[in-house]
């Protein structure tokens, strides 16, 4: 079944120069970009994408994380696309739970600063594919 996906490239991502891989790796996958964009990310837009967080105690320093620098927003699409690309990153532990070969498992050390953000299902895909990319067709 064709699904989109959002996908963040999170600060530390753009800022270690790890954009094009991480971009080439969605590619070889078999993904494709319907939207593509790097953005500077406003508080507000950071509180309303991560709000099912809003109760835990690292929200004011993901949120500080998050809105650090641009990160890269794109919209996937392709079969079972969610999936896919959370295949492809790895468990949010870059240590603990992604293996080796994934993106959080072959470039990042902490939890917080774990590269990439993937939807987990097709009701957050909707939801932060109208928040990142209000002008996309749904
Ligand atoms: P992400 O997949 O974007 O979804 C929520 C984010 O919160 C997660 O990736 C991490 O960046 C961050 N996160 C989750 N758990 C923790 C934690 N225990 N400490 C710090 N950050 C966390």
């Amino acid at each position: 079944m064709t699904e989109q996906t959002l996908v963040l490239i999170k600060p530390d991502g753009v800022s270690r120069g790890l954009t094009g891989e991480i971009l080439a790796r969605i590619e070889r996958k078999g993904l494709t970009f319907q939207a593509l964009e790097l953005k500077n990310v406003s508080a507000e837009l950071a509180a309303e994408h991560y709000a099912e967080h809003a109760e835990r105690p690292f929200f004011g320093s993901l949120i500080e994380f998050i809105t650090s620098g641009p990160v890269v927003a794109a919209v996937l699409e392709g079969p079972r696309a969610i999936a896919a690309f959370r295949q492809l990153a790895g468990g949010t532990d870059p240590v603990e739970k992604a293996v080796p070969g994934t993106i959080r498992g072959d470039f990042g050390l902490e939890t917080q600063f774990n590269l990439v953000h993937g939807s987990d299902s097709p009701e957050s895909a909707k939801r932060e594919i109208a928040l990142w990319f209000p002008e996309f067709p749904v």
